[in-house]
């Protein structure tokens, strides 16, 4: 585990650690840029994009999307190709590539010695490679010490978006015997990519079929809680920017009060500090008309927290509503979290069960 205690060297003297943002145009990509603008342990020092932008500036080559200011510090950066970064790369590799370009990418640098924190489905679930969120299932990161790779690279992915936002507000509420889970989803378009879907077929328009998703909420759901329940998702896209609305059903072994399960939301706290998870991963929210996906990028940091309301019970299934940020805190944000997590040590659990901790929820 060479490069990894070389990460850790960069941090203990202060410094911020060097890194690479694979994919840096796109809606994830853009995310990264705008959180490691001013993160107290990443600076970014090299960025890919596709080959049309060789030669371009970050600034000159990026449709800036996002309702946050756009990173000037690295308005000026060139754009890297793949096989630079594959030829000398930085200690961390934040991936926001497309999963077929991932797939062949991430073990690459994983070999040359790289940490990848990766946003594609490529890698999600292969041998030993955790799909982690940090409240969640923490001590799955310790998986990475079976990966096989050179220099002691790895690769840690996070979680389909919608599956993120799911999994953060269940896991307070596995205590009480999750039992099934019902789950209908309004998706964003950011979660399409840029400039993915056209105008013209979302306008006043809902699409009930997002490729892909469901079974990719089954299994991924299943693998972070530890859960082998019944899972039934439904997935529709909906002409919003950016956010994932989300209802749910979900049984539980026992018949809670809605305060039990408002308390287990409000008494939920990250595994540690961690600079991009909020103390308060799961904000109830008792106004009956909320949450909206107008919160997306609500509270601190900026669309990072899981806002939940709506919350009912018939006997012992519990109902409510969830909005996830799709590219922050179910993609950039995510993996940002993801790599904080490692530099606290958290690599140090081996097996996933046994490792996962009581948390006082
Ligand atoms: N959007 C979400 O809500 C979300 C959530 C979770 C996970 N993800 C996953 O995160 C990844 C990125 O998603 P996104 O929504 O940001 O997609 P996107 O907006 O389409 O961006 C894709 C990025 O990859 C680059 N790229 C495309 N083809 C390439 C190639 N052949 N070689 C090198 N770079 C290439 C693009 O560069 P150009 O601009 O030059 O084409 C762009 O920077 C995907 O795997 C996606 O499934 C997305």
């Amino acid at each position: 585990m060479k490069m990894n205690n070389s990460i850790r060297s960069f941090n203990s003297k202060g410094e911020r650690i060097p890194v690479t943002v694979l994919g840096a145009t796109g809606m994830v990509g853009q995310v990264f840029m705008w959180m490691l603008e001013t993160h107290p342990s990443f600076k970014v020092v090299s960025i890919t994009a596709g080959d049309s932008r060789k030669g371009k500036s970050y600034r000159e080559a990026t449709r800036w999307q996002l309702p946050v200011p756009f990173p000037e510090t690295y308005g000026r950066m060139p754009f890297s190709t793949l096989n630079d970064v594959l030829a000398a790369p930085t200690p961390i590799v934040f991936s926001a590539l497309p999963a077929e370009i991932a797939l062949k990418i991430e073990p690459m640098l994983a070999e040359s010695g790289a940490a990848v924190f990766s946003n594609a489905s490529a890698m999600r679930g292969k041998e030993n490679v955790p799909i982690l969120i940090p409240e969640a299932n923490p001590g799955d990161l310790g998986r990475i010490k079976k990966q096989q790779w050179g220099s002691g690279g790895f690769i840690v992915t996070n979680a389909n978006c919608a599956t993120t936002g799911l999994a953060v507000a269940l896991s307070p509420l596995r205590k009480f015997g999750i039992k099934d889970v019902f789950v209908s989803t309004c998706q964003s378009v950011s979660g399409a990519g840029y400039p993915g879907i056209s105008h013209m077929d979302i306008a006043g328009n809902l699409i009930p079929f997002i490729e892909n998703e469901e079974e990719k909420i089954k299994g991924e759901l299943s693998a972070i809680l530890h859960l082998n329940v019944p899972i039934f998702p439904s997935c529709v896209r909906v002409p919003v920017r950016f956010g994932h609305l989300e209802t749910v059903w979900a049984k539980l072994g026992e018949n809670v009060s809605t305060t039990d399960i408002r308390e287990s939301w409000e008494k939920f706290k990250p595994p540690a500090h961690l600079p991009s998870l909020p103390e308060t991963p799961v904000s109830y929210l008792s106004d009956p008309a909320q949450p909206q996906p107008a919160l997306s990028f609500a509270g601190t940091p900026p669309g990072m927290a899981v806002f939940t309301g709506g919350l009912k019970k018939q006997g012992n299934r519990i109902g409510f509503i969830l909005l996830v940020n799709n590219i922050v805190r179910g993609a950039a944000g995510g993996s940002i979290a993801n790599a904080e997590l490692f530099l606290e040590g958290w690599d140090r659990h081996l097996e996933a069960q046994s490792a996962v901790p009581q948390f006082d929820s």
